[in-house]
């Protein structure tokens, strides 16, 4: 890894998901996590702030060493328990039906092998636990699609691996999860390639 994914990215993600539009949707989502909490792609912590009392503890599991840093940091807030773990989505390191809760905000676009991840997600879920997301992704106007198809390679060696057109709603459901909830649209303020959104809480089918 370079020193741009190394120290500079890890800043740089920080920064730009420090939006308050993406503020705004985090304030919206994470209240509904719920008992014992996994949140994938942690980064830097910035859900933290947001989840509710229902809450018993929060398990964070992200790659990138500068961004748990960051995370650690905020935990010290926490009125909770946060435990964080370096490793990756596609091998969760936590037993079956650990978790009532599992939390990805803006994080299913940057895992390479997201099948495998959705795999681990569902074992490590209990019978009856939610997996809460708020995702970008393809979005379905055609002229928009072919701009993130367009720029996908490019954007994703600046951006730490991140994909502009994934289809996260036929992703989960492929994963054999059944949607509670699902909202699509543009959520957020911000360029048509970047701010297609799946909101949604799904269970297990
Ligand atoms: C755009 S950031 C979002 C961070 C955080 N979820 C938030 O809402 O602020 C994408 C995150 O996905 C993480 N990530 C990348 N590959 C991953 C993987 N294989 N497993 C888990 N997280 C991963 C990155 O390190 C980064 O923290």
């Amino acid at each position: 890894m370079g020193l741009y994914d190394r120290y500079l990215l890890p800043r740089l993600l920080h920064v730009s998901m420090k939006n308050p539009e993406v503020r705004k949707q985090r304030a919206r989502i994470v209240p509904a996590a719920a008992g014992r909490v996994l949140e994938i792609g942690i980064g830097s912590g910035l859900n933290l702030q947001h989840y509710g009392s229902n809450v018993t503890s929060v398990d964070g599991i992200d790659p990138s060493p500068a961004l748990l840093g960051m995370a650690g940091d905020a935990a010290v807030q926490a009125s909770f328990p946060v435990t964080l773990h370096h490793g990756s989505a596609e091998a969760l390191p936590f037993a079956q039906g650990a978790f009532d809760t599992v939390l990805s905000t803006w994080t299913m676009c940057s895992i390479p092998d997201i099948g495998r991840a959705l795999t681990e997600i569902r074992r490590v879920l209990k019978p009856g636990g939610a997996l809460i997301f708020i995702e970008h992704g393809r979005a379905p106007a055609p002229a928009v699609a072919r701009w993130q198809a367009r720029l996908d390679p490019l954007w994703g060696r600046c951006a730490g691996g991140c994909h502009l057109n994934r289809d996260i709603a036929g992703l989960v459901e492929a994963a054999d999860f059944r949607f509670r909830r699902l909202d699509e649209g543009y959520l957020v303020k911000g360029p048509k390639f970047l701010t297609w959104h799946f909101d949604g809480e799904a269970v297990l089918s």
